[in-house]
């Protein structure tokens, strides 16, 4: 496999609302777009790499992924939101990578490809105190070209494999070009439509009507139906009980479809 590198100048073409930075190396696109951040960058910055090495997931764990095998990006965000819509922002860049690989989201925001519905995409969004004020960074992975030897757990998969054999190589240039339109699309949502964003969000979940399985930071499970998303972004789920908690992180596993 190729694997070519990324093309500067289309994604130069996106200026001036994406500045996109491209580094050989970095430990965590999200950990040099924070410090970015601090030093008083503007909205807009991405930052991305050819080889990611020391990446951050969501809930402590690692990201790795091998050389140009997976695009990883961090966008920088200066929201003028209140304080309540802040948890939409992970979900509002759900939307965009889901529409971006026509996948679909497993709450909060994994993204979800192909007939069993496997991990193509992490997110983990981080807010930055920075003395203009609070920042956003949208950390987002894609595995692009991992083979399944690559994948880091059994239930991931890649566009190149959801794409078949002998198919044509995933242009990773192209995807962040499209990621970046649609983020644009899906936080001018968040801005001036939120009801809008809170719909198309339903309509890509996966999770929604799913008998589900929560194991929560602390340590608890919770079982039952998953039957919602509240104004927080947190997941509804009702218990056998009649009980309805919100979930606000942790790990969701499907269990089988609402009958
Ligand atoms: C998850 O655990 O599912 C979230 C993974 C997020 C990984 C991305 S890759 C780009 C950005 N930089 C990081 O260090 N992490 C995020």
């Amino acid at each position: 496999m190729r694997r070519p590198s990324l093309q500067a100048g289309r994604l130069a073409a996106l200026a001036p609302t994406w500045q996109v930075e491209i580094l050989a190396e970095t430990t965590s696109t999200n950990a040099v777009c924070a410090e970015r951040a601090r030093d008083g960058a503007p909205e807009g910055l991405v930052i991305t790499t050819e080889h990611q090495y020391a990446g951050r997931g969501r809930l402590d764990r690692v990201w790795e992924m091998p050389p140009r095998a997976a695009l990883a990006s961090s966008i920088l965000l200066r929201p003028s939101l209140p304080a309540e819509r802040w948890p939409w922002l992970p979900l509002m860049a759900g939307v965009a990578v889901a529409r971006t690989v026509s996948g679909r989201l497993k709450w909060p925001n994994d993204v979800l490809l192909g007939p069993e519905l496997k991990k193509v995409c992490g997110i983990l969004v981080e807010r930055i105190e920075t003395p203009t004020g609070p920042a956003a960074v949208l950390g987002i992975g894609i595995n692009t070209s991992l083979t399944p030897e690559e994948l880091p757990i059994p239930n991931a998969t890649s566009l190149q494999i959801e794409r078949g054999e002998g198919a044509e190589e995933v242009d990773r240039t192209g995807v962040l070009v499209t990621l970046l339109g649609e983020i644009a699309d899906a936080y001018g949502l968040l801005t001036h439509d939120p009801d809008e964003l809170a719909a198309d969000y339903l309509a890509l979940s996966a999770t929604v009507g799913m008998r589900v399985r929560a194991e929560l930071p602390a340590g608890g499970v919770l079982a039952g139906t998953a039957r919602g998303i509240d104004p927080y972004g947190r997941l509804l789920i009702t218990r056998a009980d009649g009980e309805t908690e919100a979930v606000g992180a942790g790990d969701i596993v499907h269990l089988r479809p609402l009958t």
